[in-house]
């Protein structure tokens, strides 16, 4: 600054004075501008944002929402998204998730990276794929995912919380959506139009990048996963939410929307309650064990308890992710929770189900707080709690 002032009191250096005036003005934009865009700066000079940005304090919160099928998961994602300058993407597992079963008559185990490189995917590296998928994931680091993952951002369209993405999946689309293109989203890698996704991709890194709050949903993550996401990456913007429910519940939704065809098959729908509750007593179980190692990480809600106190206990999932709770996120809470009714679960569920539930589930019951209810009268009776802090349900007309 001295020299500046000595430059500018020479009456000779009057125009070397403004250039650097006008220099420093320019400059300053442009730090403040990239600063208030996060990566513009970073970009123009061809540095990685993350790496350039790394001690600025505004870096973005990255939500992730661990849940399981009728948890209630959409509706827990949505409650974030209200958050302003938010960037929800949804179940981007699912392809790999497929593939890596290798189930799917539609399409094999085989796999394809942006970069042209194809493997096959086994069970067993699904883990560590997942865990890889969701670090570029929330790093906006999409040109390192596959194929299929890019290919299936589907229902944009048909599905209100997918319009972030929709300019990306038009695009993929080539402008031309018809309903067949978003049906048939599970391609084989041979399938896929690489080019145009290559040409595509960077509308969604946009979008993220551009976010100060993203919300990542995932049916399909193993709590290994996450642990493999908190030990081997740099995480230190990422939260996790691990959504829970009743199985019981869970399972009469799969029962009456006859998934998997489990509901007039009681081998089947065993499977499938040996398999949930498995999964949930797993991820519940290193959960616990990431919460002692890494504290404020990972926060765990009973579906349920969101039911019974929505407003505090969205209170209590912003507070988490240090993110103050708006007017308008409370005001959108209020007009979508409607008042508590008698669980619906509790209407129907048959004696056969609800015993092989108890069978496979009653450990995992006791330890998320769930009350075993022991025959279909009790389980009827509105009277009688089914998970603690209950609170008593008006009967349904
Ligand atoms: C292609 O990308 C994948 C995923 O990012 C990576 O694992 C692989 O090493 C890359 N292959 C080449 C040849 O760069
Ligand atoms: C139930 O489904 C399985 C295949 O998932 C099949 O093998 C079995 O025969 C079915 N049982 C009945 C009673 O239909």
């Amino acid at each position: 600054m001295g020299i500046l002032a000595k430059i500018c009191r020479n009456r000779r250096h009057v125009y070397a004075c403004l250039a650097v005036i006008a220099v420093l003005i320019i400059l300053f934009n442009k730090m403040d501008f990239a600063r208030q865009h996060q990566t513009s700066l970073a970009i123009e000079f061809g540095l990685d944002p993350f790496v350039f940005f790394q001690p600025d304090p505004t870096k973005p919160t990255k939500v992730i929402v661990l849940a399981y099928m009728h948890t209630g998961s959409s509706y827990t994602a949505t409650v974030l998204e209200q958050h302003p300058g938010s960037f929800w993407e949804s179940e981007r597992l699912h392809y790999l998730h497929e593939s890596s079963m290798g189930k799917n008559a539609r399409h094999g185990r085989t796999i394809q990276f942006l970069n042209g490189t194809r493997r096959d995917l086994f069970t067993d590296d699904y883990v560590e794929l997942a865990a890889y998928t969701v670090h570029n994931l929330v790093n906006c680091h999409h040109w390192n995912l596959d194929i299929g993952t890019l290919d299936f951002y589907s229902n944009p369209i048909t599905m209100k919380h997918f319009e972030k993405s929709h300019d990306y999946f038009l695009c993929i689309a080539n402008g031309k959506v018809s309903e067949e293109f978003v049906q048939d989203r599970i391609l084989p890698v041979e399938r896929i139009n690489s080019a145009q996704i290559e040409k595509c991709y960077p509308r969604l890194v946009e979008q993220c990048r551009k976010s100060s709050l993203g919300v990542y949903k995932f049916i399909h993550l193993e709590m290994r996963s996450v642990e493999l996401l908190l030990k081997r990456y740099e995480s230190s913007n990422l939260k996790i939410i691990h959504l829970v429910r009743d199985p019981r519940a869970m399972l009469d939704s799969h029962v009456r929307k006859n998934e998997m065809g489990i509901a007039d098959n009681l081998t089947n729908f065993e499977d499938r309650a040996k398999l949930i509750c498995g999964q949930m007593m797993e991820d519940s179980i290193i959960g616990d064990e990431l919460k002692q190692q890494y504290p404020g990480k990972i926060l765990s809600l009973r579906y349920e308890d969101m039911l019974d106190q929505p407003i505090t206990k969205v209170k209590e999932m912003y507070d988490f992710i240090r993110i103050p709770l708006s007017e308008s996120v409370k005001k959108f809470v209020k007009e979508s929770t409607h008042s508590t009714e008698f669980p619906s679960w509790r209407r129907h569920i048959a004696l056969e189900h609800l015993l092989l539930t108890e069978r496979h589930c009653q450990t995992l019951l006791a330890r998320l707080g769930y009350v075993r209810l022991k025959d279909i009268e009790t389980v009827r009776n509105t009277r009688v709690a089914d998970h603690t802090s209950y609170t008593t349900y008006k009967e349904c007309e």
